[in-house]
């Protein structure tokens, strides 16, 4: 079954929305702070409104979504089905496919995972926040994509 990454069109709001619920429980150390309604409407909007990439696979649909807005990549989350089948690394190669003169995004500091993915494909830290600036108030990381020479 192969994956294509395709730009999402509206009618994938309601697939994104589920597959960051998903991908975001998996994330125990963050507080919930929004009911799944409200993600849901949050995502679908972001969807219709932002530069949204899905990765579609045969026979499933939506496992995976990357958020690109002005420099930013806002969201990058794949569907814990499809954790370290590859799923995140092509819909990474396509932010940095389309937009060559690079972007910066956060992470969360607990997110090993993500942060080995990030410093493997290429990212640099900026730097560390004691995360009261975010919603979450949790520790975060920025990082820039490319890592500068
Ligand atoms: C991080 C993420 C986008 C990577 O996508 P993926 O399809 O699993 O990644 P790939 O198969 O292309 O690459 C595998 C790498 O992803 C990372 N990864 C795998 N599972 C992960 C998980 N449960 N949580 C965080 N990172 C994970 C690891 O670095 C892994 O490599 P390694 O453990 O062998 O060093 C995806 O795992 C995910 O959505 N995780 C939860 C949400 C998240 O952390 N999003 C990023 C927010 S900044």
């Amino acid at each position: 079954m192969t994956t294509t990454i395709r730009r999402a069109t509206k009618e994938d709001g309601a697939a994104v929305g589920e597959v960051f619920l998903a991908a975001r429980a998996t994330m125990t150390y963050l507080p919930r702070l929004h009911t799944d309604e409200e993600t849901r409407g949050h995502f679908a909007r972001l969807t219709a409104e932002k530069e949204t990439w899905v990765a579609d696979r045969e026979g499933q649909g939506v496992v995976g979504f990357a958020v690109i807005d002005g420099g930013w990549l806002e969201h990058l989350y794949v569907h814990p089905s499809r954790f370290n089948s590859g799923t995140g690394s092509k819909l990474f190669k396509q932010a940095t496919t389309r937009h060559p003169q690079g972007f910066q995004f956060w992470a969360f500091q607990k997110n090993a995972g993500a942060r080995r993915f990030y410093e493997r494909n290429g990212c640099a830290l900026v730097k560390l926040t004691d995360g009261q600036d975010n919603e979450e108030k949790e520790p975060d990381v920025l990082y820039v994509w490319p890592a500068p020479n």
